[in-house]
C-alpha cells in the first residue's frame, strides 16, 4: 500500500483528559485485549465523578438551588450509578429495569426521576412505591398515578407535569396547554393524593437559548400553578448538554472538506447529521451559560428567575455526564488491499458504535495501538472499518481514517470516548457475538490503574 499525503485525508482527533493519558501510557489496554479475547469496552468512572463535580459546582456558582439526575438510558454500566449515588446525585430511568439497577446501585427512591412516554404500569407502581418523581407525559397516566397512590400504602405520589414544547409541537412528548389546565384541575381534585412538584420538558438538538426560554415558560406555569394552591416548586430542563469530543478547528476543518471520496464506496452523508462534535460551549460550561443566559422578553438571567421564584431546577444530563468516561477496543482481524485504500475488519460489529445506525458516522479518529513487534513503517495510510457479519453496511468507519502506521492483523483498534450512548445502546449479540464485556478502570492517578468488571446486574 502506497503512502498517501496527510493533508489529502481530513482527520478529528480527540480530546484526550487526565483519565485516558495514563490507561493509554500503562499497556493496560494490549493486556486487556488478550485477557477477553475480543472487543471490549473500558469505563473510566473519575471523567464522570468529575463531570459531576463541575455541573454541581456552576450551580453553586450560579447560587442556584439544583439537582442532578444522571440519564441512565446514555450507559448501562452499574459503576456510573454507583458514583451517581456517592457523588450526590439522582438517576433518570425510563424503564422498570433501570429502576431497579438504579436501586440495587445505592440510588435512593426519593432520587429517582422516571421519565419517558406511556411508562409501564409496573414502572409506575415502583416509582410510586419508592417515592421516585415522576414525570407525567399525558393525562391518562396522571390518572394511573392518582388511583396507584390511593389504593396503595404509599403517598403523596410526586409528579412533575411534562410540557410540549411550543419550539417542537411535532414532539411526541409532553402535554399541550389544554392538556395541561386539565392536568392542574386534576392535581387539585387528588388532593394530597399527589404532590405536584413542577413542570419538566426535554427538547431535541444542543441550542441554550430554547432551554433559557423555555425553563422560563415553566418558572411562569409553576407561579400560576401555585396561586392555585400546587406546590410547584421544581422544573426540570431535562438533558442535551452539549459535549465536544474535537477541537474547534479540527471540527470545522473537517467539515469543510470532507466529500464522499473520502469515505470507503463514496459514501455521502448529510453534514447536518453529524453530531456536533465540537461545540463553543460543552458540559458544565454549557450548564453555566445557561444559567446567565437571559430568557426572551425579560432583563433577568435564567438563575436570577429561578432564584427569584424560589424554584429547584433539576436537570438529567446523560452525555454530558459520560464525556471522557470510556472508550471501545476492538482487533484487527483482516486487512484487504482496495484502490488507494486499505478495508480493515475487526472483531466486532457497529452495533457498539451507536452512531452508525442514525444514517450518521461516529467521527473522531480511532487510534491504532500496534501489536506487532517489528516497528511498523510511518507515514498516511488511509483505511475504513467494516464488522465481522455478513451485512455490506456494518461499518465502524465508512471515512478512510489516516493511520499513521500501516493497520495490521492484531493490532487494536481504540475507539475515544464512547461511554456517552455510543457503546451499548445498541449492542445486540448479532451472528451469537458475545456482548463486548466492561471493564471499570479506577485509580488513573496511579501508577499502574486498577481494572476489575462492572457490577451491571443484567
Ligand atoms: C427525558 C430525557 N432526559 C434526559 C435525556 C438525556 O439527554 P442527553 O444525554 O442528551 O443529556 C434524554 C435523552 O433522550 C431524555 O429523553
Amino acid at each position: 500500500m502506497e503512502v498517501a499525503s496527510a493533508s489529502q485525508w481530513p482527520t478529528l482527533g480527540a480530546l484526550r483528559t487526565p483519565s485516558m493519558l495514563p490507561v493509554l501510557a500503562s499497556g493496560l489496554v494490549t493486556e486487556l485485549a488478550y485477557a477477553f479475547g475480543g472487543p471490549f469496552h473500558f469505563l473510566l468512572p473519575d471523567a464522570f465523578t468529575a463531570n459531576l463535580v463541575a455541573m454541581q459546582d456552576a450551580l453553586s456558582d450560579a447560587l442556584v438551588d439544583g439537582f442532578i439526575y444522571y440519564a441512565k438510558k446514555a450507559n448501562k454500566a452499574a459503576v456510573f450509578v454507583e458514583r451517581a449515588a456517592t457523588g450526590g446525585a439522582g438517576i433518570d430511568v425510563a424503564s422498570a429495569a433501570e429502576l431497579r439497577e438504579a436501586l440495587g446501585h445505592g440510588v435512593r427512591g426519593e432520587h429517582l426521576m422516571v421519565t419517558g412516554p406511556a411508562k409501564d404500569p409496573h414502572l409506575l407502581r415502583l416509582a410510586v412505591t419508592h417515592s421516585a418523581t415522576i414525570a407525567v407525559d399525558a393525562l391518562d397516566e396522571l390518572d394511573q398515578v392518582i388511583s396507584l397512590a390511593l389504593t396503595g400504602r404509599v403517598r403523596p405520589a410526586r409528579v412533575l407535569l411534562r410540557v410540549l414544547p411550543d419550539s417542537q409541537p411535532h414532539s411526541r412528548f409532553g402535554m399541550s396547554k389544554d392538556e395541561l389546565t386539565t392536568a392542574l384541575k386534576r392535581c387539585l381534585e387528588a388532593g394530597d393524593v399527589i404532590r405536584m412538584e413542577g413542570f419538566s420538558f426535554h427538547l431535541s438538538g444542543y441550542a441554550l437559548q430554547p432551554r433559557a426560554d423555555l425553563a422560563a415558560r415553566l418558572i411562569d406555569l409553576c407561579l400560576t400553578a401555585r396561586l392555585q394552591g400546587l406546590e410547584a416548586s421544581r422544573i426540570s430542563i431535562g438533558g442535551g448538554l452539549p459535549i465536544s469530543y474535537t477541537d474547534a478547528d479540527s471540527w470545522h476543518t473537517f467539515l469543510a472538506t470532507q466529500r464522499p471520496a473520502h469515505y470507503h464506496a463514496n459514501k455521502a452523508f448529510t453534514t447536518g447529521d453529524f453530531y456536533p462534535y465540537h461545540s463553543p460551549v460543552a458540559g458544565s460550561d454549557a450548564l453555566a451559560a445557561l444559567l446567565a443566559a437571559r430568557p426572551e422578553n425579560t432583563d433577568s438571567t435564567l438563575a436570577d428567575l429561578i432564584r427569584d421564584a424560589g424554584i429547584e431546577l433539576l436537570l438529567e444530563p446523560g452525555r454530558a455526564l459520560l464525556d471522557q468516561a470510556g472508550a471501545t477496543v476492538f482487533r484487527i482481524q483482516g486487512v484487504k488491499d482496495r484502490d488507494g485504500y486499505q478495508l480493515l475488519t475487526v472483531d466486532g460489529t457497529s452495533l457498539s458504535l451507536s452512531e452508525q445506525w442514525f444514517n450518521s458516522e461516529y467521527l473522531p479518529d480511532p487510534l491504532l495501538i500496534p501489536q506487532n513487534q517489528n516497528p511498523a513503517a510511518t507515514g498516511v495510510f488511509p483505511a475504513s472499518v467494516g464488522a465481522a457479519t455478513c451485512l455490506e453496511s456494518d461499518m465502524l468507519t465508512w471515512r478512510k481514517i489516516a493511520f499513521p502506521h500501516p493497520p495490521r492483523v492484531g493490532d487494536l483498534l481504540l475507539y475515544p470516548n464512547t461511554a456517552g450512548y455510543q457503546m451499548d445502546s445498541n449492542e445486540s449479540p448479532f451472528h451469537d457475538l458475545p456482548l463486548p464485556p466492561k471493564v471499570v478502570i479506577e485509580h488513573t492517578d496511579r501508577t499502574r490503574p486498577r481494572w476489575r468488571l462492572d457490577r451491571h446486574f443484567t
